[in-house]
């Protein structure tokens, strides 16, 4: 007798060197390589239980039913799983983030990761890591990273994700400054489409990602933080600049993400290790020491704007619950 039902705990990630733009739409693969840090502290739990009474899948996000294209996406990767084990069943899945996603954090890559684990098990289908990382990675690239803890990496043109090192090989702290939202920002797959079809900077960007990429990775292994750090700032600033150029040009920063760098700077000023990274939305996560996250964080919290900051340690891989 197969299993009809799994939960899957997987952990959210932020890309030390980022991901932005696909070398193939259609699949899916990035066009640059990226290196992320999996985060103990942001945490997705999904279970997924394909039952023969329903008539439709239905998706509960933090208890609310999904519907249009949040619903579609999930649906598209139910019905790969679906084809895979060959089963006819609709689904139940219902996730939940144990970090605030009102604010806009970004949970696409640890909810990816979650369910591809949770609804590949619960299909009967008992897939090695790297095949549901894969998996992951259809749905949102970044996804791909969360099967795995620590640092991971992403190769351009890649269709998994693999694990660099563990959160022990350099153990730092992430801090995720929250920012209120004012419009609703473009999603990453918009934005990024909309940035490689009319933004000049965009052949830059994908020109230059893979040795910014190649620098962070060497100072990852040989745990030099003021070298990760300028490779991870230029980084984000980089693919910042690719899309402030694009038409319309995509501005992802509030007045409290400006306030938030310069912070940072003056952090770095008075001789505390701390460097910048910023995703699509207007949060500024800094990496730090584990003996500088206290000090740091407070630094943040008073920066006006600023709603929350959360710390994190390095993450474990993604886990199926017993
Ligand atoms: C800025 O993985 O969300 O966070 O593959 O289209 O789903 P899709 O995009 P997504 O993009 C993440 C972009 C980023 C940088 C990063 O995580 O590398």
């Amino acid at each position: 007798m197969t299993a009809t039902k799994a939960v899957a705990v997987a952990h959210s990630n932020i890309a030390l060197a980022k991901y932005w733009g696909k070398k193939d739409e259609a699949e899916n693969l990035p066009a640059v390589p990226s290196l992320s840090l999996t985060l103990a502290a942001l945490r997705t739990r999904t279970e997924v239980a394909f039952d023969d009474s329903l008539e439709r899948d239905v998706v509960l996000l933090g208890g609310a039913e999904l519907s249009e294209r949040p619903l579609e996406r999930v649906r598209d990767m139910l019905d790969k799983v679906r084809s895979l084990a060959g089963l006819q069943r609709f689904a139940r899945v219902e996730s939940q983030n144990d970090f605030p996603t009102a604010s806009g954090l970004a949970s696409s890559a640890s909810g990816f990761a979650a369910l591809a684990l949770a609804a590949t098990r619960a299909a009967g289908l008992e897939l090695p890591p790297a095949a549901v990382s894969a998996l992951a990675r259809e749905s949102s690239a970044s996804a791909a990273r969360s099967l795995f803890g620590g640092y991971v990496v992403l190769d351009a043109g890649a269709r998994r994700a693999e694990p660099l090192f563990s959160g022990s090989h350099f153990d730092l702290r992430m801090l995720v400054a929250l920012v209120t939202r004012g419009e609703k920002a473009t999603g990453s797959s918009e934005g990024m489409k909309l940035t490689a079809r009319t933004s000049p900077y965009y052949p830059a960007w994908v020109a230059e990602a893979p040795r910014v990429y190649e620098r962070a990775r060497a100072a990852l292994t040989a745990r030099d933080l003021p070298a990760l750090g300028e490779a991870m700032e230029q980084s984000a600033l980089m693919m910042h600049a690719s899309m402030l150029a694009a038409r319309p040009g995509l501005l992802y920063f509030a007045p409290a993400t400006l306030a938030l760098i310069a912070r940072v700077k003056e952090l770095r000023a008075g001789g505390v290790p701390a460097y910048f990274t910023i995703d699509a939305g207007p949060h500024v996560k800094v990496l730090t020491l584990p003996e500088r996250a206290a000090a740091v964080q407070s630094a943040l919290a008073e920066v006006p704007g600023v709603v929350d900051v959360l710390v994190s340690a390095p993450g474990p891989d993604a886990t199926l619950e017993p």
